[in-house]
């Protein structure tokens, strides 16, 4: 489903090369892991296979189409509706609620009924035991709930591939295991998960278990 061939990086033509030729192929039903010290390029990896920051070499083919080659429009429905991100960073709007800032990214679009995505993003985020959350603000909220916050709107639509960053670090274990479990349960479901970690809890969950310094 994603393939990722020779991917290289540096930042403002730095001397100093992140991702040096990476391959990566990601199938149907996977969970994977990439693990590697703070610093080593997981974020910057997931961001060009999340097809959110242009490599400076190789390609990422998902469904065997170069994300980078499509069209703007292409590319936002691809965002909307296939491949969910979960960024290292939360990021929410400050004067809408909870709910608001989960449906926001999706209400505008043609294709999606509000009242739907709602009640989509009300059981998600009951599922993971912050329903009661919906109507606070972000700032109301802590690191742990905001994290499964930014995954409920990752997730709203059921995208095949979900890319979280992340995901579970900086917060206690029971809550890290309630993440995985739920991460777990999306890939049991036919869906493809990739995450990046220092968490060593992952490995229990993640059916391969890559260090970005050998890919
Ligand atoms: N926008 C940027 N401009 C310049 N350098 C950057 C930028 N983003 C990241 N870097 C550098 O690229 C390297 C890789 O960063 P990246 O965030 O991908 O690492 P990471 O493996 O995710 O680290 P961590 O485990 O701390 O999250 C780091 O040395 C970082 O300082
Ligand atoms: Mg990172």
């Amino acid at each position: 489903m994603l393939s990722a061939e020779k991917i290289s990086k540096r930042y403002n033509n730095n001397r100093r090369q992140i991702l040096d030729s990476i391959d990566l192929t990601l199938d149907e039903g996977e969970f994977v892991a990439i693990m590697g010290e703070s610093g080593s390029g997981k974020s910057t990896l997931l961001a060009i296979l999340a097809g959110i920051l242009l490599p400076e070499e190789g390609q990422v083919l998902f469904d065997g189409k170069d994300l980078y080659s499509l069209s703007d429009a292409e590319l936002s429905e691809v965002h909307r509706k296939k491949i969910g991100y979960v960024p290292q960073s939360n990021f929410f709007l400050k004067n809408y609620t909870i709910l608001e800032n989960i449906v926001e990214p999706f209400v505008n679009t043609n294709d999606a009924d509000p009242e739907e995505l709602s009640e989509k993003a009300l059981a998600h985020l009951d599922r993971l035991g912050i329903k009661d959350l919906a109507d606070r603000y972000p700032h109301e909220l802590s690191g742990g709930e905001q994290k499964r916050v930014a995954l409920v709107r990752a997730l709203l639509t059921d995208p095949r591939l979900l890319i979280a960053d992340e995901p579970t670090t900086g917060l206690d274990s029971e809550t890290g295991k309630i993440i995985l479990q739920y991460l777990s349960d999306y890939v049991a479901s036919g869906h493809s998960v990739l995450v990046a970690t220092h968490d060593e809890h992952v490995k229990e969950y993640a059916g391969r278990v890559l260090d970005i310094t050998k890919i």
